[in-house]
């Protein structure tokens, strides 16, 4: 049978494989990043991701319980990683998600613990986030014109997102905007979106349409490379200076004077897959070992049932090691087709 992976060794039999901390893969790279999604419901609608009546329907997994994330993460922390994200779906809907955030922020060894959310239920969660131990917030927000959040969410919540970014925002809890650029809809808001970063210590990313919709969207035309991104940005923002030259997930920028950073994300085009240092964990319990790849490792209840598993910790390694070198071989691999951001973990 023809291969398409891209292994430049032979696979090890993981159980054969000393355990040893950080893991890493085959090809010289490091994971010390988990990202949890800890559910795959959602209380948007977003055209990109999510069908009018949700995803649930064909799909309805077993998530994680708290015992078991935190369970993984003892192991995963034991193992190197450092810094733990939790996704979704929609993270906020989980009944648990404070008392799992103060849980991960308690484990030793993790540095640091974030979560990605919509915003939509921010607002009356913000201190209660923070005495958790919360180290930042990327929230997704594609627009700032209440109509255009609307028609591209399918619910009318935009004012309660923008006040749980600014409550946030005095806070001082970090917080990155994820803005999804779509060509013909949201382009011509790349120079709003900067102008909050003039007086906010905030960071706004602008992201590439990625086809994780059954392509619905990605079908008409709205996709924007990072290279035109980067030139639209650049046209109406010539003096932006390169900043954060350490970051290896994507480039970095500041106008001079303003007080937060404006970043781009290559998220389709993949060009920056040789520093990935994520490994993910879907809400049904499966490792993935990239966001393109379909061949997911499966962690079974009994390894999430002690604090530390010498048995889960070969799984993870093993997972990564066999990590494609980037996100093109990756989508190559067969196995499920997981066909929105809200299944894979945002
Ligand atoms: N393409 C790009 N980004 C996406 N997200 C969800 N679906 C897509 C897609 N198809 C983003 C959300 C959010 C993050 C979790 O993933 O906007 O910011
Ligand atoms: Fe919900 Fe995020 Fe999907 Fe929008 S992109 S529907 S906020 S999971």
């Amino acid at each position: 049978m023809e291969t398409t992976h891209n292994y430049i060794t032979p696979l090890p039999d993981q159980a054969e494989m000393p355990l040893r901390a950080p893991v890493v893969d085959q090809f010289g790279r490091t994971f010390t990043y988990l990202r949890i999604a800890v559910n795959e419901t959602c209380n948007l609608r977003c055209l990109y991701c999510m069908p009018e009546d949700g995803i649930g329907c064909c799909h309805s997994p077993k998530s994680l319980t708290h015992t078991q994330i935190s369970h993984l993460i003892s192991s995963a922390a034991e193992l190197g990683v450092t810094k733990i994200r939790f996704t979704g779906g929609e993270p906020l809907l989980h009944p648990q998600i404070i008392q799992i955030i103060k849980s991960a922020a308690e484990i030793p060894r993790i540095e640091s613990v974030h979560l990605t959310t919509n915003g939509v239920l921010l607002k009356g969660k913000i201190k209660q986030l923070r005495n958790a131990g919360l180290g930042g917030l990327n929230i997704s927000l594609d627009t700032l014109d209440a109509d255009r959040y609307f028609q591209l969410t399918r619910r009318k919540v935009y004012s309660k997102v923008m006040e749980g970014i600014e409550i946030a925002l005095s806070k001082q809890i970090p917080i990155k905007i994820n803005t999804v650029i779509l060509r013909g809809f949201n382009h011509d808001e790349i120079g709003q979106f900067v102008e909050l970063t003039k007086n906010n210590y905030l960071t706004v990313r602008f992201i590439e349409l990625m086809p994780f919709d059954s392509h619905q969207v990605w079908k008409t035309g709205k996709f924007m490379s990072a290279e035109h991104i980067r030139e639209l940005l650049f046209s109406q923002y010539p003096e932006l200076i390169k900043v954060d030259g350490t970051s290896t997930e994507h480039e970095i920028f500041q106008v001079p004077g303003y007080k937060g950073k404006v970043a781009i994300i290559p998220a389709y085009s993949r060009s920056l897959c040789k520093n990935c240092n994520r490994i993910r964990v879907t809400a049904d319990g499966k490792i993935r070992n990239c966001l393109f790849s379909r061949d997911e490792t499966e962690i079974s209840p009994e390894m999430l049932m002690g604090k530390s598993s010498d048995d889960l910790k070969k799984l993870i390694q093993g997972a990564m090691w066999k990590k494609p070198i980037d996100g093109w071989e990756a989508a190559k691999m067969q196995g499920e087709n997981r066909d929105s951001m809200a299944q894979i973990g945002g």
